[in-house]
């Protein structure tokens, strides 16, 4: 079994897509041991609660910058003992100390199709609200490999998601939610936890996967 931390501060639907995962036998060989919020105020905690999910507060503004919150954050994932650490709406950049010391073992899920529509400020629904002021007519969510800079590592796994004439960013943050970011992030992590994710440079290939091609 994988231990795994999430990292939560807000509503957390992706993490009960996760919890409903586990549950359903979706998610194999992963154990959470562990919810972690950046705000005592999350919805979140009350889901990791409600599934008997050991849970806890670091409180982000409990802490003078982001280097001594990620060292916090480092200290917590060591005692846990935790080998896959979850970004599952959590909404602050850590600092590379983490992705260092967690080199491809921290996965992030992002409301968008990386590289549009991300970076430093796109969080939330400043996403959506980007996209629909862009005029696209595709969105989607992305679950990538985090690193040092925000968004930009790895991508694990994509899912479109058709953008509506008459969306609003609330209309398209849910539906982006439910169509894409519940769907690939159970299934990332459960690609992580068995073992079958393999880096190579950019690229992440899936082992077992079948070609897109054969019918
Ligand atoms: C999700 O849409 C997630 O992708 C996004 O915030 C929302 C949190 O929802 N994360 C980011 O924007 C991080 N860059 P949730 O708390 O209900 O899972």
């Amino acid at each position: 079994m994988v231990n795994t931390a999430v990292l939560v501060s807000g509503g957390g639907t992706n993490l009960q897509a996760i919890l409903d995962a586990l549950h359903f036998g979706e998610i194999k060989n992963c154990k959470i041991v562990e919810v972690i919020s950046s705000s005592p105020d999350a919805y979140a905690l009350a889901r990791a609660e409600n599934a008997g999910i050991p849970h806890r507060v670091i409180d982000i503004r409990q802490h003078s910058n982001r280097f001594v919150y990620t060292d916090a954050i480092i200290d917590r994932l060591r005692a846990i003992d935790a080998e896959l650490v979850v970004l599952a709406g959590f909404m602050y950049v850590l600092s590379p100390r983490l992705t260092e010391l967690f080199k491809n073992r921290v996965i992030n899920v992002h409301p968008a199709l990386i590289p549009s529509f991300c970076g430093s400020g796109f969080y939330g629904l400043r996403v959506h609200k980007s996209a629909l002021e862009y005029g696209v007519k595709v969105t989607g969510a992305t679950v990538h490999f985090a690193t040092a800079q925000a968004d930009a590592g790895p991508i694990i796994l994509q899912q479109a998601v058709e953008v509506l004439e008459d969306d609003t960013p609330e209309t398209l943050q849910r539906r982006v939610m439910e169509e894409a970011e519940h769907k690939i992030l159970p299934k990332a992590i459960s690609l992580y936890c068995e073992g079958r994710l393999v880096v190579e440079g950019r690229n992440v290939r899936i082992l077992g996967e079948e070609p897109k091609w054969i019918l």
